[in-house]
């Protein structure tokens, strides 16, 4: 564990003199130099940002968030939008919103994550007059008006290009992809909470006010929307391979994406089980696509947009289907991978994403921590359900655990893994992937040290927040300290 974290504060890097988040990989070798793995990427900032507020280190985690807000683009076509990720240079700051891009591909995940950890900041660190400020509630509007704007679509869903998320690759996930709909659906309620900081404080007035009911409206639609056409178990699977097709009109209409049963595949029935469900990877007409992931359904589950009982429906699922999602490497990314002809279609012949590998169908250990947290936060919202599922799963996520903390330091904190058990190193996997790092002390902590603090990433809980750390000595976090911060760990 000490190592794990000792190698974390390296990746900790100074943006304008201050620590301002974690570079994606501390790895970089000859063929690296082209890529930009020594950037700061919003998304794989998210873990190191829950991290560091789990430890009190709030200066860093202000000073990240301010940073992205000053890179909020202003531009005329992508007003709102934040970076996918930045770097200082000769004492600037280079953003790359996709125009400097593999494929010039564009993050939408990293703008939804921004209200989330915001949010989460205000609640760890009490610094409500942050939540509060005119900047952070601009950047909010700024953001919604990218959601909540008219569009030629009804459905309250983001549409979205290929790689708009994790899966930065062609892995024909265009649509409305599981990921980014679940994220939305937690940038939301993280707005909301931002707004009700101001709402009738003065601060707000009737603009806020209807902002904030359209918010909760556009929330309240895309939840139901998406346990509609995404929630699947053997029970709605048999429903659905017997609806008619051909349906026109708005009554009665049992197909509103013209379906053919066909297209539903066969490993489906193993798959689910008899008691297991779980949300698809997208929804577009005529053509669902069946795939697991693994974030997508985490997070709606961390999030609270499945029930309760829909929750233990996916335990059991994941549970069910072990030697698939964890096997030898927690946790395959999706499932199952695209096999020659469609990974040529597809993915356009991309060699990184080869079957069983990388975004298709590989394992990625970062992706364990949020289904361990989900798990948890289920315990806590619900302490008396289904013992012996909830048993059986706290025992699978331990041995996960164990496998995690066997392989990870041995294979040197790899970002993915191939082959159909995920036991080989990534084919081009990063060394020291800071995610890696993170997610497994994220994990730790979670899983060992304090549980209780899985509260932190309860979005709808605004008590008040005790987190472990305060019970212990504030843990400092100037360049000086951290080497006493890791002294006292
Ligand atoms: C790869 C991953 C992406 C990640 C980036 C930096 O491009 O696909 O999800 O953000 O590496 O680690």
């Amino acid at each position: 564990m000490r190592q794990a974290e000792e190698l974390f504060e390296q990746t900790l890097v100074n943006v304008r003199g201050q620590l301002a988040g974690a570079v994606a990989a501390l790895e970089s070798s000859v063929h690296d130099s082209e890529l930009n793995y020594g950037e700061i990427f919003l998304r794989d900032n998210v873990p190191v940002m829950v991290y560091l507020l789990l430890r009190g280190r709030f200066e860093i985690v202000r000073h990240f968030l301010d940073l992205c807000l000053e890179l909020q683009s202003r531009s005329y076509r992508t007003r709102g939008v934040f970076p996918t990720s930045f770097v200082e240079e000769d004492d600037k700051i280079l953003a790359d919103y996709g125009q400097r891009s593999i494929g010039r591909i564009t993050s939408v995940d990293a703008s939804l994550w921004w209200p989330v950890l915001c949010w989460m900041y205000v609640r760890a660190s009490g610094d409500t007059s942050y939540g509060t400020s005119p900047k952070v509630q601009r950047a909010v509007q700024l953001l919604l008006d990218l959601v909540l704007q008219p569009s030629f679509y009804e459905p309250p869903v983001l549409f979205v290009p290929d790689c708009a998320f994790m899966i930065d690759r062609p892995m024909d996930v265009w649509g409305a992809p599981l990921e980014v709909e679940v994220l939305l659906f937690g940038c939301l309620k993280s707005c909301c909470q931002l707004m009700s900081l101001v709402e009738g404080g003065g601060h707000g007035g009737p603009l806020i006010q209807q902002r904030l009911e359209l918010t909760r409206t556009w929330m309240r639609d895309l939840r139901v929307y998406l346990l509609n056409h995404y929630w699947v178990t053997s029970k709605t699977m048999q429903v659905l391979r017997r609806r008619p097709t051909e349906q026109y009109g708005d009554y009665q209409s049992r197909n509103e994406f013209n379906v053919q049963p066909e297209v539903i595949p066969h490993w489906l029935q193993e798959w689910l089980d008899d008691r297991g469900g779980y949300l698809i990877g997208n929804m577009r007409t005529g053509r669902p696509d069946f795939r697991f992931y693994s974030l997508g359904n985490a997070l709606g589950s961390l999030f609270g947009l499945l029930t309760g009982p829909q929750q233990l429906a996916l335990f059991r699922l994941v549970i069910h289907n072990r030697h698939h999602l964890m096997a030898e490497m927690p946790m395959r990314i999706c499932h199952p991978p695209m096999d020659q002809d469609e990974w040529i279609t597809n993915t356009g012949m991309d060699p990184k994403n080869w079957p069983w590998s990388y975004h298709n169908g590989g394992h990625w250990p970062s992706l364990l921590w949020p289904m361990a947290a989900a798990v948890l936060m289920h315990q806590r919202l619900y302490p008396n359900d289904d013992l012996l599922l909830l048993g059986q799963t706290r025992t699978m996520l331990e041995e996960c655990y164990w496998q995690q903390l066997n392989q990870l330091p041995r294979q040197q904190w790899a970002e993915y893994f191939d082959g159909p058990t995920g036991t080989w190193v990534g084919q081009q996997a990063r060394i020291n992937q800071t995610w890696t790092i993170v997610g497994f002390l994220l994990l730790h902590h979670l899983m060992r040290k304090a549980p209780q603090d899985v509260k932190l990433l309860d979005l709808d809980d605004v008590g008040p927040l005790r987190l472990s750390f305060q019970d212990q000595k504030q843990q400092k976090s100037s360049p000086d300290e951290r080497k006493s911060f890791l002294k006292n760990y």
